[in-house]
């Protein structure tokens, strides 16, 4: 037994003698064992909501949302209220949603999250104030800055004084998919967004509301890419810009196959540059696609589906990750079973393949999945 624990069983033996003498531990015994069965009782096991086992390491679990589906599906509702203390409107925070019309502002389905979100104890977070999607047909991309200020007084004003927003995607996906469609080689931005416009629109937002947190927002930067290398520049350019930067949101869309794995050699790295950049992670939009090969059973699929859950986490955890956020929390809900978004033509051509889009933690009939229990135990460990 290594000498400090021997130290602290020794101390142990002499407090609680001390303690028998004096007769204190003999008139406090049924309040003792009362507190600790309370805290037995309490404390979350792993059937425990995913938000209470969070909250039982100071993190925070949610999901992507849908203010229509809250309304129409009360199940869908009860599920979210137990399980998630964070939450992102899937599209109620876009700018086609907000400013549909050039300055006319519409909120109703972001309120009826944020209505839903301080009834039941939840974190609003804000997605998203610039992107290439999502946008009304009269709005250029990228917008002018004067359409950025106005946007962004709008809506961040909307709910500077908010209880429950506390955080921003300030800009999503602004990084090109790769070099041939990017402006600028360094920073590989989409063509026509100059880094200082995006610094520009920083700048903006935090004299508007600097009360909320900050956050960058893209996918395939979950490990050593092109992307990622880009990402990561623009994150340190807006650090030497003295913007307010907060956090990083990686959005973790992740397909796995049978036939490849996963870059974690990489995706450490990236968390290390951004903790070295003392910009947090955040996991913002996490599911887990299984492509094609496909395995041969759903009972496989959902375990492949866990195990890259859990391998996934605990890399996140061990770079103090303290907030993840899955896109969706049930399969009836995935945006990719919708054919626009499908990972490839193999999927959207065979509809007997759609049941093997399994991404998320709750089946469509809001039975726990493998992956619940593979994240349980992520927070868990
Ligand atoms: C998706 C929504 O889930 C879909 O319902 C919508 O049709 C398109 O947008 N990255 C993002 C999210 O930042 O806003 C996207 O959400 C998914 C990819």
């Amino acid at each position: 037994m290594p000498d400090r624990r021997k130290f602290l069983t020794r101390a142990g033996y002499t407090t609680l003698s001390a303690l028998l003498t004096m007769g204190f531990l003999q008139k406090d015994k049924q309040k003792e064992d009362q507190t600790t069965n309370e805290i037995a009782a309490n404390y979350p096991n792993v059937n425990s909501p995913l938000r209470q086992l969070a909250a039982a390491k100071g993190k925070r679990y949610g999901a992507a949302i849908s203010s229509e589906f809250l309304q129409t599906e009360k199940d869908y509702a009860d599920l979210i209220a137990r399980e998630c203390s964070i939450v992102t409107p899937n599209g109620e925070l876009k700018w086609n949603a907000t400013e549909p019309q050039p300055g006319k502002f519409t909120f109703e389905s972001a309120d009826a999250i944020a209505n839903f979100c301080e009834k039941h104890n939840i974190e609003m977070h804000g997605h998203t104030l610039f992107w290439h999607m999502g946008r009304p047909d009269w709005l250029p991309y990228p917008p002018t800055l004067k359409m950025i200020e106005r946007h962004v007084k709008g809506v961040m004003g909307h709910y500077r004084k908010s209880k429950v927003l506390k955080s921003w995607d300030i800009a999503n996906e602004i990084i090109a998919d790769n070099e041939n469609e990017a402006d600028n080689a360094t920073y590989g931005l989409r063509k026509g967004v100059k880094r200082e416009l995006i610094r520009d629109l920083f700048l903006i937002a935090a004299s508007v509301d600097s009360s909320k947190k900050f956050y960058l927002n893209d996918f395939g930067i979950e490990g050593a890419t092109w992307k990622s290398d880009r990402f990561l520049k623009m994150i340190e350019y807006l650090k030497n810009s003295d913007v307010k930067i907060d956090g990083a949101g990686i959005q973790s869309h992740l397909w796995f196959s049978t036939a490849y794995g996963f870059d974690e050699k990489g995706f450490n790295s990236v968390l290390k540059r951004l903790n070295d950049l003392e910009v947090k992670p955040i996991i913002t939009e996490l599911d887990i696609i299984i492509d094609t090969p496909l395995p041969d059973s759903i009972k496989k699929l959902d375990q492949m589906v866990a195990d890259s859950y859990k391998r996934y986490l605990d890399l996140c955890f061990a770079a103090k990750v303290d907030t993840v956020i899955t896109w969706g929390i049930t399969d009836r809900h995935t945006w990719i079973r919708h054919p626009d978004w499908m990972p490839g033509k193999t999927f959207r051509d065979n509809p007997s393949l759609w049941k093997f889009l399994r991404p998320l933690p709750f089946d469509e009939n809001l039975q726990p999945k493998p992956a619940r229990n593979a994240i349980a135990k992520a927070f868990s460990s």
